[in-house]
């Protein structure tokens, strides 16, 4: 049984919820709840019945970074025998898509593994930053290259070189944030969502993500290429037959993930 997290394979149909839950530490991700998420998303991932899984901390705090207190004491050889970003990788490698529900503080680490999932539902009071500056380090699990990605240069280096938070409708403007809601509905939205997802192909979703994600990665000759032979694989599915079928006969598609 997990320590620092709750997993629900079915908070609604097809959606799994996985939700951190160090709630005094503000879900301060330490290396033990690092390594269950990534269990749990590796389960999930293997799971047939889950389609979209979603990530939340509490109404307070998505997560206020990496456990300060178990970092203060280490060297840098510590660090590197440790390699906790190992961890993160196996996490980036869900294939599933993962939607982050946030309210509170998603700082540091918490705004990372916020950014590694495929879309953020926020609360109105969220608040997104990458403070390490303050505590005479950087971030690294991924915040200057993926916040820069998001939201720009100019703005990820103030945030990377200030420490400064955003508001949730800062953050939307700059793309970080797909929807915000009332604080009440921040995790029932990203569930809808997520149910929302699990009703199509899960295979054409996952290709989606994959070449979605591709374009991060690849320059854009090659990333049309694995986009097109994506394409033309899901020919081979049950679900596009079903889903052109559906859409000739004038009725709704049963996907059935083959
Ligand atoms: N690590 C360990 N403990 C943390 C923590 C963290 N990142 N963030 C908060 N906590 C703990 C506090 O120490 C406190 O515990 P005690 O009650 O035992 O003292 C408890 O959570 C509540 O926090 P506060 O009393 O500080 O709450 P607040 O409302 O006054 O302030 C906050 C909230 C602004 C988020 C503040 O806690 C804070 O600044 N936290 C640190 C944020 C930060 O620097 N994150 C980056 C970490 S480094 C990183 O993430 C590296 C990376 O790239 C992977």
């Amino acid at each position: 049984m997990p320590e620092f997290i709750l997993v629900n394979s079915q908070v609604a149909p097809f959606v799994a919820h996985v939700q951190l839950n160090r709630p005094k530490e503000l879900n301060a991700l330490n290396l033990e709840l690092m390594l269950e998420i990534k269990e749990a998303l590796l389960s999930l991932d293997a799971d047939p019945n889950v389609r979209a899984i979603v990530i939340s901390g509490n109404e307070r705090a998505f997560a206020a970074g990496a456990d300060i207190k178990q970092m203060a004491g280490r060297t840098a050889i510590d660090m590197l025998i440790i390699d906790q970003f190992t961890t993160w990788d196996s996490i980036r490698k869900t294939k599933k898509p993962l939607i982050a529900a946030v309210s509170g503080f998603a700082l540091g680490g918490g705004c990372e593994l916020a950014m590694i999932c495929d879309m953020i539902i926020a609360s109105e009071t969220a608040q997104f930053g990458q403070p390490e500056i303050n505590i005479g380090v950087m971030p690294g699990a991924g915040g200057t290259q993926r916040l820069t990605r998001i939201i720009g240069k100019n703005k990820a280096m103030e945030l990377v070189l200030t420490g400064k938070f955003i508001s949730a409708e800062e953050a939307k403007a700059y793309g970080l944030v797909n929807k915000i809601v009332p604080v009440e509905f921040f995790l029932s939205e990203a569930i809808a969502l997520a149910s929302d997802i699990a009703s199509k192909s899960p295979i054409a979703v996952q290709m989606a993500k994959e070449s979605v994600l591709k374009a991060y990665e690849m320059p854009l000759q090659e990333a049309l290429f694995f986009e097109r032979k994506n394409f033309y694989m899901l020919f081979a599915t049950e679900d596009q037959k079903e889903g052109m079928a559906a859409f000739v006969e004038k009725r709704k598609a049963e996907f059935k993930g083959k």
